[in-house]
């Protein structure tokens, strides 16, 4: 059966090779440079929420083979226990610490980030992997639709209150991991809690990481001493794409990509200098910087209405920050 996603995915596809299957990596990966990750990130710090599955747990072991230190952000404390022991058993590496933070709570993001400052002197890179992609509007305390909570603001509230902290380390740099469906996507302003019309829980999520893309590029521009990145990892075998896209899931399944080429670059992001030597606030696809918008879309917005999504979120932010 085509759905909406199936037939947007087609759309993203006519353009370019953005859907990023397996063999579109397998092919990619042909001009990878092995040296790039083959490197060693001892006395490095890095933050990747969603590492309990899928993508933020390959990059966690991925990251802890090369001996950095990894905080794992996650919801769900048992999952997030076992993902640990894993990757302890896999890499040797004990300096994994687990954080339990729902990202749709917006007063909990905000504790838990001035928390972490106060308790870690280090953080070298911040990757934001989590999503949520609820297909019915679901509130949270602070009556902000929950996919917008955590995918957008939790997102930014996450990274800005970082930043002191990232300023503060050697080489610092975040990575948001935002999808290749954003290109159907223009940065829409005037409905940010998706209250308007049938909610579509696939669409708001494009939406979202069109809002991340934008947020990339306009935090690079504040924060010239940070590397900031956007990537889109392919389509990858994941618990999320099983559960929240099951027809897609099963018209695609022998072409998705592994959990670990999914993270490829995103670990290439976080810990190579070639990476390091690319532009900031760059949407990254394969290694490579890639467009964000398809040719002749009509996706584009202007400058001011970048900068009025930015104080949108800075707004939102600071009426939830926590006294
Ligand atoms: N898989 C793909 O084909 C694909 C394509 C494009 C982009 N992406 C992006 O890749 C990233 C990783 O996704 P994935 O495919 O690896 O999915 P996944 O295996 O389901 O991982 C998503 C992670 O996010 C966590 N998460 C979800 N909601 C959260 C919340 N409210 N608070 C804290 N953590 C939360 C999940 O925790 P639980 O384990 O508790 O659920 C899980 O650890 C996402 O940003 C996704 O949009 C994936």
């Amino acid at each position: 059966m085509r759905t909406g996603l199936t037939r947007n995915c087609e759309q993203v596809n006519q353009g370019s090779c953005y859907l990023g299957t397996r063999g579109s990596f397998e092919s990619a990966a042909k001009r990878f440079m092995e040296k790039d990750l083959d490197v060693s990130v001892a006395g490095r710090s890095f933050m990747i929420t969603g590492a309990s599955s899928g993508i933020g747990k390959a990059v966690a072991t991925a990251i802890a083979k090369r001996g950095g230190t990894v905080h794992m952000v996650c919801r769900n404390k048992d999952r997030a226990e076992e993902t640990r022991v894993e990757i302890v058993k896999e890499t040797g590496n004990k300096e994994i610490y687990i954080h339990i933070l729902d990202l749709t709570e917006t007063h909990k993001v905000w504790e838990f980030t001035e928390a972490f400052k106060r308790k870690f002197k280090l953080l070298n890179v911040l990757i934001n992997n989590a999503s949520s992609m609820l297909t019915q509007r679901e509130l949270n305390t602070e009556g902000l639709e929950k996919n917008f909570a955590c995918n957008t603001l939790g997102a930014y509230i996450l990274t800005t209150g970082l930043i002191p902290l990232l300023e503060k380390s050697a080489d610092p740099r975040v990575i948001m991991v935002s999808s290749g469906i954003m290109l159907v996507k223009k940065l829409r302003l005037g409905d940010l809690q998706s209250e308007r019309g049938r909610f579509d829980g696939t669409m708001v999520y494009a939406q979202h990481k069109r809002q991340l893309v934008v947020m990339t590029e306009q935090l690079a521009k504040a924060h010239p001493n940070i590397h900031f990145s956007v990537m889109h990892p392919g389509w990858v075998d994941t618990p999320a794409v099983a559960k929240a896209m099951p027809d897609f899931h099963q018209s695609m399944k022998n072409k998705l990509r592994t959990p670990e080429q999914g993270a490829d670059t995103v670990v290439w992001l976080a810990v190579s200098e070639a990476a390091a030597a690319r532009p900031s606030g760059r949407f990254f696809q394969d290694r490579k910087i890639i467009p964000t918008h398809l040719p002749l879309a009509w996706t584009h917005s202007s400058l001011e209405q970048k900068e009025r999504f930015m104080s949108l979120l800075e707004e939102l932010g600071k009426a939830f920050q926590p006294h």
